[in-house]
């Protein structure tokens, strides 16, 4: 493989240094592109062939469907691993002792309270108000009663931010869903595991104990991992460019949980549901979904089909497609919405549309069965995602960080109106 790249403009060679990745993918530094050749940038809107940083917490292949963290092959993961365990994996680069882990988990459950005062502030928004648009706010909200969190300095300032808002996060989460429903809000209950507490939150009701489903659990255990890091996506580059401005790590998860809210990207899941509820609604036929989605001139589009990396089947969806029967089979359930998704994908995957433009089920196209044979309302879908996705945006913000990366800020390409003279009203 070259180690260079040669670029000829305006009658002059150009070359340029080509790193080679320890999955032996190749990417040419351009860093000094515009002072060489006096002027001349990249143009690539949407980043599609742009690598914004090296890392060493995700790789992911999407030709060939592979997902690894740290090295670990997802479906490692997700068979011998729990969501605190990958998430220690992911932060810190290692899968923790026994005895790393034990502390782990003691120093989240030291933060797993929220300022009183917080309550203020959900009691401010309106019942009707988006979940996404309040965990945002909210976790912005932190940094007023967690300053110190926001100037980073040590390994221990770092350490205790990382488990400050993996113990707030999840009250913030439910907190939202509580609100929209009219119910009182929960504290965490330190007598449980991570997921037991967060499913605690959401819907345990003072008048009576909370039972705990342990099969329920370990789906959503297995879920959320499935969820805690993806390289650089569209809310994880936003949440690392957010960190590079020096913005506290609160304050950039809270822009991460607003990138993840689009449809295109975390609030896919439930527009997933949305869909699939509305061909039930409209009596099954799915092949009239499918011409939509085909339809250049009908904006509909296969809500959890397709990927900006992966043009093979989204290794993720392979293992919730699986989960979800595992879940249905344990707890005796049917939903007529899985049925109809396992309809789509079957007839989408033979229709030549999708097979040319290689589209396959992503992580959402299922994520929303299970969650809602777990009871989790459509309007949390998203918010699990980042509830699932918070390890991740806490890895990459620290190693973005840790590299001591300049603050991001891309060039552009203008092509508006040259120089012209102001105009008084009277020649408007
Ligand atoms: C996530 O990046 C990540 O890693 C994200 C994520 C993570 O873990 O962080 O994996 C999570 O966001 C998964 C994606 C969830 N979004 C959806 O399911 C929404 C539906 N999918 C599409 O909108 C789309 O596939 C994207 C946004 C996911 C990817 O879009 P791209 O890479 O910009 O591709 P594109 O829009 O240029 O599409 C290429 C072609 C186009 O047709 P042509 O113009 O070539 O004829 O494929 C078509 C598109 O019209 N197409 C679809 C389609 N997705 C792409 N047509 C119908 N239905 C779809 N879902």
């Amino acid at each position: 493989m070259s180690n260079k790249a040669i670029l000829e403009f305006n009658g002059k060679k150009y070359e340029f240094p080509v790193y080679t990745g320890s999955e032996n993918e190749v990417a040419m530094d351009i860093s000094v592109l515009r002072s060489v050749t006096e002027g001349l940038i990249t143009l690539d809107v949407g980043y599609k062939n742009t690598g914004s940083c090296s890392s060493k917490i995700t790789f992911l292949d999407g030709e060939k469907g592979i997902l690894r963290h740290r090295g670990y092959a997802i479906e490692d993961l997700t068979k011998k691993a729990c969501f605190l365990e990958v998430a220690f994996l992911i932060i810190f680069g290692e899968l923790p002792t026994k005895e790393e882990f034990e502390k782990f988990k003691v120093d989240i459950k030291k933060n797993s309270m929220v300022n009183e005062e917080m309550k203020d502030i959900v009691e401010g928004f309106p019942k009707s108000t988006h979940p996404m648009g309040m965990l945002s706010s909210l976790t912005s909200a932190l940094t007023a009663f967690n300053p110190g969190v926001v100037n980073v300095n040590s390994k221990e300032d770092m350490y205790n931010a990382v488990t400050k808002i993996l113990g707030k996060f999840p009250v913030l989460a439910t907190w939202a869903h509580r609100r929209n429903n009219g119910l009182p809000l929960n504290y965490s209950d330190n007598s449980l595991d991570y997921i037991s507490n967060i499913m605690q939150l959401m819907f345990k009701i003072p008048t009576e104990q909370y039972v705990i489903n342990p099969i329920a659990i370990k789906a959503l255990d297995e879920l959320l991992i499935l969820h805690e890091d993806h390289e650089q996506n569209c809310s994880t580059s936003t949440v690392r460019m957010v960190g590079s401005s020096g913005a506290g790590l609160f304050a950039s998860v809270s822009a991460g949980v607003s990138a993840l809210w689009g449809h295109l990207h975390g609030g896919a899941n439930q527009a997933v549901l949305e869909m699939l509820e509305e061909i039930q609604k409209d009596g099954g036929d799915v092949e009239k979904f499918i011409n939509r989605a085909k339809d250049k001139d009908d904006p509909f589009r296969l809500m959890g089909f397709g990927h900006r990396v992966y043009k093979n089947f989204d290794p993720r969806a392979r293992i919730i497609k699986k989960a979800a029967d595992d879940l249905f089979a344990d707890l005796n359930l049917t939903d007529p919405v899985l049925k109809i998704a396992k309809h789509l994908e079957e007839v989408a995957l033979k229709d030549p549309y999708f097979a040319e433009r290689k589209l396959y089920p992503n992580v959402d196209f299922y994520s929303g069965i299970i969650y809602r044979a777990l009871g989790i309302p459509v309007a949390m879908f998203t918010v699990m995602f980042a509830v699932g996705r918070l390890p991740g945006w806490i890895a990459q913000w620290k190693e973005m960080r840790e590299n001591g990366e300049p603050i991001g800020r891309p060039r552009q390409l203008y092509i508006g109106e040259p120089l012209r003279p102001f105009k008084e009203f009277k020649e408007r």
